[in-house]
Order: C-alpha cells, then sequence, then structure tokens
C-alpha cells in the first residue's frame, strides 16, 4: 500500500467574497485542503472543533479582527502558522502580528504567486521546528507612524524583528522621510524603551567637538574645557544614540567611532581610564554613503560596522498611497491644535497627490499646519494649494514675500497660534524679526 501523501490543512478567513474564493480556488489547485470562512465568529468555532497548521486571515474584519483569530489559532495550536494580510497595514497592526507570533504578514493586493510562496515557506518552517514562541499581544504598542503602503508595511516587518535585539541599524532616505521618526520607533519598542534615546547629529558638531561630545572630556582637556563633561555614550548607558547624518564625520574620527562600536569602551578626552558603555547605536544618513565608500572618504570597515541592518526610506513621491492617510492625519492633528474645522476638498488632495513633495513628508506636514489655518473659508481645495505650493517654492528660492492677503494670513497665524510669534513665523515661512516688522506696520 502506497503511503497517502499528506495534505496541508488551510483555513482561510476573508470577508471580502471574490477574494475568498479566488484564494479558495487557487490554492485547491494548488493541491492543498481549504476551508474558507467569512468572520471571526465562523473562524474562531472552526478553530475551536479543528486544529490548521496554517491559517491565512484578512485583518480587518467585523467587531473582531484577524489578530483575535491569530491569538486563538496558536492558543489551540502553539505550531500554528499564521499568514495576516491586509490592506490597511498600519505600524500597530504589524507589530501586533509580529508580537503574537504570526508567521508573516502580506500588504494587499498581494499576487497568488506571492501567498503561495509564504505558505510553503511556512510548510517548511513546521517541519522544520516544530517549536514556536509564543507571546502576549495584549498591549498593542502606540505609534505616530503613518503609511500603509507595501513598502512601509516592509519597514514595520523589519523593525518588529530588528528593535527587540541590540543590532546597530543603519537607515537611509532622502530629507524628511522620517529617518528619526523611525528610529525612535525602534527605540521605543525595545528592551531599551525605558532609558534615554538620545539624538546627535553629527553633520552640525565641528569635527574638533564631535570627539569629547561623544566621548566627554576631562576640565583642562581642551581650550574651553571648564568642567569634566559626560560623553553622549556614556549619558546614553542602557538606551540608545541615534547618530544622525553620519556622512558627515571626517576620516579621522571615523576609526576611533568604528573602535568604539568594537570595544564599547569610551576614554573621555585627557582620562587616562576608559570604561564600558551599553549603548545601542542608530545610524542615518541621506548621503550616498556606499559612493562616499567607493571614493575613499567614508571608512568601509565602519560601514560594514553600521550597516548590519539597513534601512531604506523611499522617498514620499514613491509612495504616493500613503499621501492621502498622512493628509488626513496631519489635518486632523492640526484642526485638534488650533481648534479650527477646515475640510479637504476632493480637488485639493488631487493637487498634493500629484505634487512631487521634494522635502517629503516634513514638507508635507509644515504645508498641512499652513492650510489648515490659512485656506480660505476652511476649505483646502485646488487653489489653497496651489497657492500655497507657489508661496513655499518662492520663499525657497528668493526672499520672504507673502502674497497680497499677507495681513489677513498673518492675523489669521496669530489667532489660531494664540499670538505665539515664534510660532507664528514658523507656520508663514518667514523670519521672526521680520514677523516683528510686519506686525509693527500692522499696527499690532
Ligand atoms: N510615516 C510618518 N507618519 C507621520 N509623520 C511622519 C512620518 N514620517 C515622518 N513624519 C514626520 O515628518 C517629520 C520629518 O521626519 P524626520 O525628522 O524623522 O525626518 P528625517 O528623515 O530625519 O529628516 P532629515 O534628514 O531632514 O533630518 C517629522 O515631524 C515626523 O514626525
Ligand atoms: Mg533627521
Amino acid at each position: 500500500m502506497t503511503p497517502h501523501p499528506s495534505v496541508t490543512k488551510l483555513l482561510i478567513v476573508e470577508d471580502d467574497s471574490a477574494v475568498r474564493t479566488t484564494m479558495t480556488t487557487c490554492l485547491e489547485l494548488e493541491g492543498y485542503e481549504v476551508e474558507a470562512v467569512s468572520s471571526t465568529r465562523e473562524a474562531l468555532d472552526t478553530l475551536e472543533r479543528k486544529s490548521f497548521p496554517i491559517v491565512i486571515s484578512d485583518i480587518y474584519l467585523d467587531e473582531r479582527t484577524g489578530i483575535d483569530v491569530l491569538k486563538s489559532a496558536r492558543r489551540q495550536n502553539p505550531e500554528c502558522a499564521v499568514i495576516l494580510m491586509t490592506g490597511r497595514g498600519s505600524m500597530e497592526t504589524v507589530m501586533a502580528a509580529t508580537a503574537g507570533g504570526a508567521f508573516d504578514y502580506l500588504a494587499k493586493p498581494f499576487e497568488m504567486a506571492q501567498m503561495i510562496d509564504t505558505i510553503k515557506r511556512a510548510e517548511k518552517s513546521l517541519e522544520a521546528t516544530g517549536e514556536n514562541e509564543a507571546a502576549s499581544i495584549d498591549d498593542i504598542p502606540e505609534t505616530e507612524m503613518i503609511g500603509s503602503s507595501k513598502t512601509m508595511v516592509e519597514i514595520y516587518k523589519t523593525i518588529s524583528r530588528v528593535a527587540p535585539t541590540d543590532a546597530t541599524v543603519l537607515i537611509e532616505g532622502e530629507t524628511g522621510t522620517g529617518k528619526e521618526l523611525i528610529a525612535r520607533m525602534i527605540h521605543k519598542n525595545s528592551l531599551r524603551a525605558n532609558h534615554a534615546f538620545v539624538p546627535v547629529d553629527c553633520g552640525s558638531i565641528a569635527p574638533s567637538l564631535l570627539e569629547s561630545e561623544l566621548f566627554g572630556a576631562l576640565k583642562g582637556a581642551y581650550t574651553g574645557a571648564d568642567r569634566d563633561r559626560m560623553g553622549v555614550f556614556e549619558a546614553a548607558h542602557g538606551g540608545t544614540v541615534f547618530l544622525d547624518e553620519i556622512g558627515d564625520i571626517d576620516l579621522g574620527f571615523q576609526s576611533k567611532l568604528l573602535r568604539f562600536l568594537q570595544e564599547r569602551e569610551v576614554r573621555p578626552l585627557g582620562s587616562p581610564r576608559v570604561k564600558k558603555v551599553d549603548v545601542r547605536v542608530i545610524a542615518a544618513t541621506n548621503r550616498d554613503v556606499q559612493k562616499m565608500v567607493d571614493d575613499g572618504k567614508f571608512r568601509e570597515d565602519l560601514w560594514y560596522r553600521l550597516n548590519v541592518v539597513r534601512l531604506l526610506l523611499p522617498p514620499l513621491c514613491e509612495r504616493t498611497a500613503d499621501i492621502p492617510l498622512l493628509v488626513h492625519y496631519f489635518l486632523k492633528r492640526y484642526n485638534e491644535r488650533y481648534r479650527l474645522h477646515t475640510r479637504l476638498i476632493d480637488s485639493g488632495l488631487k493637487v498634493l497627490l500629484e505634487y512631487s513633495w521634494p522635502g517629503n513628508i516634513r514638507q508635507l506636514q509644515h504645508m498641512m499646519e499652513r492650510l489648515t489655518i490659512l485656506a480660505p473659508h476652511g476649505r483646502i481645495d485646488t487653489g489653497a494649494v496651489q497657492q500655497a505650493i507657489e508661496q513655499g517654492d518662492s520663499r525657497e528660492s528668493t526672499s520672504e514675500t507673502l502674497a497680497d492677503t499677507e495681513t489677513d494670513q498673518i492675523r489669521r497665524v496669530m489667532a489660531a497660534t494664540n499670538g505665539n510669534k515664534s510660532r507664528a513665523a514658523k507656520i508663514l515661512g518667514i523670519e521672526r524679526k521680520t514677523l516683528y516688522r510686519k506686525l509693527e506696520k500692522m499696527g499690532l
């Protein structure tokens, strides 16, 4: 008698009937035994009765979610590989999925080939280990990271895997793409969360001072050192140091940084003694450091040390799918902050979607703040957005001129910020002293 080849049983939980049917058909053709249900209720009932090695579930279903299905499946069978899928992935859901022991997480829409590939990997890992660590998912971490495009979901997955480790992470991306925010998320979701997160902008500190800033210095170690100073690495003991603009440090200091990464010891300037410190390092750059390495301007060995885990943040124009989410998020936030009721009109969103965003999310955020306060009649429409874009462009290239509506704009921004002049100047995109001058002219 020939042994019956074992057929893997799959449970699919998906409320969209078209997706459910397509998946069922495809996976049955692949030789799987498929049971498909459309609600969490049915899913939980089915899991009570029967054990499945692999469960594939949508996340947003009904009053309960795929995370509940995940919990239940893993409670009945701790080895169950759960594959979650969603078109609305957020940092929270990916973190919850990972923390709950999900096998993988697919952003919709996906190709069936990708799903089959994931199932095959799940089967392999079931054969290989037979054991999977279960974790609690009761506290879903909070975040202010917006974005559910495929690239962002991939980034969330990497973060959730790498955060709890002490691995050095290198974050690359253009200005304003969220490098510092990502670094903070990694720290917040790490075992070091209760310790310090200390950012250091290597680009804005004079090369001669960077060493004492990071390693510390004893009194008299250099001219102007009038007291002992503890360095950042020591001050952040137990926590995370974020080295921003890592591409800006000079070759001389690069070797010292490399030594630190290898030894995790600091010797304050002028001190004979070294101290062990326990910090995690996250570095970021908006420069092409690989090219600097090729040109001999950045040490290759340091590059490898930093580059244990590499996260590449795409420019906003390459993930326009996230623009509507970000726009609504910032609109809500600034409406709340300034107690306004500004509305976004479809035509306005269209212009925002078509813009190229050279300053990425930071630029979008600033523009939304301005628009929330200044959009005529509280309506962000084509005209309002076009005007904001033109103003932003002209400010960058030439002077500080605002349009004819200047006086009116200044009044509104001053009212919204309760007369806070530095905030107002920032929103208007002009220097504080320029604002003073203008207010004087207006007799305010
Ligand atoms: N995914 C996101 N969701 C919401 N806000 C975001 C997101 N990414 C970035 N931001 C916001 O955009 C602004 C710029 O982000 P951040 O400072 O992290 O960028 P950066 O890459 O470090 O820029 P730079 O290279 O200029 O220092 C911040 O106010 C940040 O909170
Ligand atoms: Mg930054």
